[in-house]
């Protein structure tokens, strides 16, 4: 008999597609995951550590990590029911994607936008709907809703849009929530950087989910918690599809930590922010670099060679970047997160000369 494969059985939806992936590098300067350059002050890892040792190891974690949650409350102004968190918010968008989506149903997405919402639409069978940026990689509202409301089932929207760094202008998002009972996310994941927010809506809007994450201004990617913030009925529903204890006791108590401690972060997002206009006005005084402006910490930019080079170039002087030249629109696109003035201005540096013949071929 002729056994077929395993991997034949294997939906051929899952076989489509291509995991999400990222290519490990040696590097001095890490600018190519969005991430604070700042780590969290060593007296709260302490704190943390102190607390490791004394709770037993062999014990779940709490069910409901009830000192996350109000510390939540408390940061966003939102009710504690109304809060899901998750191992990081990618768990969250899987969560959510997994309780409204069926086969064929329409998922509506800018593009380009943070690859996991396509990933995961299309892990769920959903037929995945893009509708472009503008050519300045802004919003193009108009197209966005006309699409959604039209023939979508469920719409994400990423504000401040990773990677390009424009908002989707708040005040329009009402125009949507308002004519449809469909679900609207909105990925707030870079919102310490852009301080806008849609959070004003939850009250009147139960089909409104807000994504943020602690893996960027909050310093720790490397605990993954994310949240989401709804009604608290639609919460109960999405909850469903969440692991339980999907966060381990070491990031719940960081994270309630770090919340009781917000001051501690408050100079790095600062600096962050002070550092990313006066960033993007001196690259763009680059012969050849087009940088966009943004929102987030993170800066979109162009030059006129291939971004493989450009990227391989940074490399050589120590800096990662994320090249997003296979983005939709993004061509001759990378990326570079804003870090600290030291490492910005080495990115600089190394960029300048890059442009100044230090690539050969255009
Ligand atoms: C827009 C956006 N959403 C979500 C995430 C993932 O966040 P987390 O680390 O909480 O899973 C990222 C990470 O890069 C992101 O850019």
């Amino acid at each position: 008999m002729n056994k077929s494969s395993v991997l034949d059985k294997i939906k051929p939806g899952i076989r489509a597609i291509s995991a999400y992936s990222l290519e490990e590098y040696d590097y001095d300067i890490k600018i190519n995951q969005n991430e604070n350059p700042n780590d969290v002050p060593r007296e709260l890892k302490q704190e943390v550590l102190d607390f490791a040792l004394t709770r037993s190891w062999s014990r779940y974690p709490p069910f409901i990590p009830a000192e996350l949650f109000e510390g939540l409350a408390g940061y966003t102004g939102w009710k504690t029911d109304g809060i899901l968190v998750g191992n990081g918010s990618n768990e969250l968008i899987q969560a959510i994607m997994t309780v409204f989506l069926k086969p064929g149903d329409k998922l509506v997405i800018p593009a380009p936008t943070f690859t996991l919402y396509r990933l995961l639409g299309n892990i769920s069978g959903a037929d995945v709907i893009e509708v472009p940026l503008k050519s300045d990689y802004t919003y193009d509202c108009d197209a966005l809703e006309e699409k959604f409301l039209s023939v979508g089932d469920i719409v994400v929207i990423c504000s401040p849009n990773n990677p390009t760094g424009a908002l989707y202008p708040i005040e329009r998002l009402e125009n949507i929530l308002k004519k449809t009972s469909c679900p609207v996310i909105v990925d707030e994941a870079y919102f310490e950087f852009s301080r806008v927010t849609a959070t004003k809506f939850l009250d009147s809007y139960d089909n409104l989910i807000i994504l943020r994450t602690f893996s960027k201004a909050f310093s720790l990617a490397g605990l993954r918690i994310g949240y989401a913030l709804m009604n608290p009925e639609l919460a109960r529903e999405v909850e469903k599809a969440k692991l339980p204890y999907n966060i381990d006791f070491f990031s719940i108590t960081a994270g309630a930590k770090l919340l009781e401690n917000l001051n501690m972060l408050e100079k790095s997002t600062k600096e962050i922010i002070a550092e990313r206009d006066p960033m993007i006005q001196t690259m763009n005084s680059i012969d050849g670099v087009t940088a966009y402006p943004s929102k987030a910490n993170f800066i979109l930019f162009e030059t006129p060679y291939d971004p493989k080079s450009v990227f391989s170039g940074l490399l050589e002087d120590g800096i990662l970047v994320r090249d997003v030249s296979s983005y939709p629109m993004l061509g001759k696109a990378l990326r570079a997160t804003v870090s600290t003035p030291q490492d910005n201005r080495r990115f600089i540096q190394s960029l300048e000369r890059l442009m100044k013949g230090g690539i050969d071929a255009k």
